[in-house]
């Protein structure tokens, strides 16, 4: 009997993001900020979802805009949650050496953020609706810094921002464009740091060093 032709999915798209509650009004804050300064303070202020309720202070941003280059990852942990920047914790100190042996830049010359401002509690996995909320801040911040390329860290972040949802092994090694606006994945300092002493470290660690390459390329930086 005739077998029915394997379809095989290459690309499979994120279901469209559909509109939560509070999200017109979250984007018109946000759209309302014109420089990074007044985003900071909405953002400091905001009470769009629960995790206002557990978290210290907000986490905006650390570094500058002069590379061209900017870093999202997923959202802040303890020590960020603590400090009010984001990545100063391990993983923080991890992505600093990726910025400066690999970039070749100091960490202050390229910007780092998070999709979501605020801590979860216990760092459990961002909620949709946080995502959804959270995310008309980051859009304006992109808007405001607008970055020659983004590398987002991790599979959360490359999910979000690329709207692809596949594996980070699927994601990485490519520029995504979004918008026209270049987004280049790559693998979570976290997860470097766990498959520390392991025989993948080394893989891992080259294939970062890949995604970096890439993404120097697309801010001119190679
Ligand atoms: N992990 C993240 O994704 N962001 C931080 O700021 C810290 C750890």
């Amino acid at each position: 009997m005739e077998q029915p032709p394997v379809v095989k999915v290459l690309q499979p798209v994120a279901a469209p993001k559909r509109e939560v509650e509070g999200l017109p009004e979250q984007r018109a804050l946000a759209a309302s900020a014109t420089t990074l300064e007044e985003l900071r303070s909405g953002v400091a202020s905001c009470e769009a979802c629960g995790l206002c309720e557990t978290r210290k202070q907000t986490v905006f941003s650390d570094g500058g805009v002069s590379s061209g280059v900017m870093f999202i990852g997923e959202a802040p942990g303890a020590d960020e949650d603590e400090q009010g920047l984001p990545f100063v914790g391990r993983a923080g100190q991890f992505l600093t050496r990726i910025i400066e042996l690999g970039i070749g830049v100091k960490r202050e010359d390229v910007y780092i953020a998070n999709v979501l401002k605020c801590r979860p509690p216990e760092n459990r996995d961002p909620k949709p609706d946080e995502k959804a909320l959270c995310t008309a801040w980051l859009d304006r911040q992109i808007e405001l810094v607008n970055p020659k390329v983004i590398v987002a860290l991790g599979r959360h972040a490359a999910v979000h921002l690329t709207g692809m949802d596949l594996s980070m092994g699927r994601l990485r090694g490519q520029v995504h464009r979004v918008n026209g606006r270049p987004i280049v994945p790559t693998y979570h300092p976290s997860y470097l740091i766990r498959q520390e002493g392991s025989s993948s470290f080394v893989r891992t660690k080259k294939l970062v060093w890949e995604d970096i390459q890439l993404a120097m390329r697309e801010a001119g930086l190679a």
